[in-house]
């Protein structure tokens, strides 16, 4: 595996892999990686090691495109955090990751420094629409500009073919979505199902915050959102749902839930009656002690 800080020394070496007419797929992450990560990884080396081969990929527009060439970063990008606390606690374990990716079968990592990514603070502003003011949107002030600035950013250093992105920000699909269409970057976006641990908790490179107990209590995310998935397929309603959520988690004292919703997978846009298979999402976010969780599941 090869690994560049530079934008110069990425670029040229991806020059000569373009010329020579190999695909590039590339999986954008802030470190401190697990599972979920290393499945973007497995999906963009052809799928073959993920647990579920073909319903872990759900593919927007075209034939799929499997890449030659498999290049990650990592970067943790301080204009999409909007708690100077939150970006001072984020793990960062770069070492040991270049370790994981190079055992996942990743061909290039790229880790940039702050000043490589930002040698002038960004003048321009990215704005999603409707999705700034649903959920991650409303929540978190300026989030989905500082990732949209940085992932156009990445697009345009890395040059992808083929970008993985997962479930597990399923706002930020959309929001990845829109950029890819609003400013014509040649990408297939591929979604990734949400690995989880096996008491139901999504991998997050956050959970490494957690205590040992606040790691026990997490499991109340999946089952909140299980719960409202299990009376929905009872033929209760979104509303009905959204208010068995909220009740479970006001028998949970050690969180704040932040917000429930049932969206349309794709557009996010609230729904009030059941959707076809597939095309429904829970998404919640609650905050437990000082960690934000965040969840959904799509049925
Ligand atoms: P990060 O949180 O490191 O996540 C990198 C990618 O891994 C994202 O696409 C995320 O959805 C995916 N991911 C995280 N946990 C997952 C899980 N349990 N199962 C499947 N996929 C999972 O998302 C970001 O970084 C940043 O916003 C980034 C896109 C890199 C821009 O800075």
């Amino acid at each position: 595996m090869k690994r560049f800080d530079t934008i110069y020394a990425l670029r040229h070496y991806l020059q000569t892999v373009r010329h020579s007419g190999r695909r590039i797929g590339f999986v954008p992450t802030m470190g401190a990686l697990h599972e979920g990560h290393l499945t973007l990884i497995a999906a963009a080396r052809q799928g073959d090691r993920l647990p579920h081969p073909t319903s872990g990929l759900s593919q927007v527009g075209g034939e799929p495109v499997v890449p030659d060439l498999v290049v990650c970063s990592i970067f943790v990008n301080p204009a999409q955090f909007n708690n100077p606390d939150d970006l001072a606690r984020y793990p960062r374990t770069v070492d040991e990751d270049c370790r994981m990716l190079e055992a996942a079968g990743c061909d290039v990592v790229f880790t940039p420094s702050v000043d490589e990514i930002y040698p002038d603070q960004p003048t321009l502003r990215l704005h999603f629409g409707e999705l700034e003011t649903t959920m991650e949107g409303a929540f978190r002030p300026g989030h989905f500009n500082g990732v949209g600035i940085v992932v156009a950013k990445l697009f345009n250093m890395v040059q992808p073919d083929v970008a993985y992105f997962g479930q597990k920000d399923l706002q930020q699909v959309a929001v990845v979505r829109r950029l890819i269409r609003d400013l014509s970057f040649p990408i297939e976006l591929i979604r990734c199902d949400t690995i989880r641990e096996a008491d139901g908790l999504a991998m997050s490179s956050r959970n490494r915050l957690l205590s040992p107990e606040e790691r026990q209590q997490a499991t109340t995310l999946y089952q909140a959102l299980s719960l409202a998935r299990d009376l929905m397929h009872e033929d209760r309603s979104p509303a009905q749902a959204k208010a068995a959520v909220i009740d479970l988690f006001a028998h949970r004292p050690a969180f704040r839930l932040e917000y429930v919703e049932v969206v349309n997978a794709d557009s996010l846009h609230p729904v009030i009656e059941q959707q076809a298979p597939g095309q429904t999402a829970i998404c919640l976010a609650a905050q437990l002690g000082k960690v934000r969780l965040i969840d959904n599941i799509v049925f």
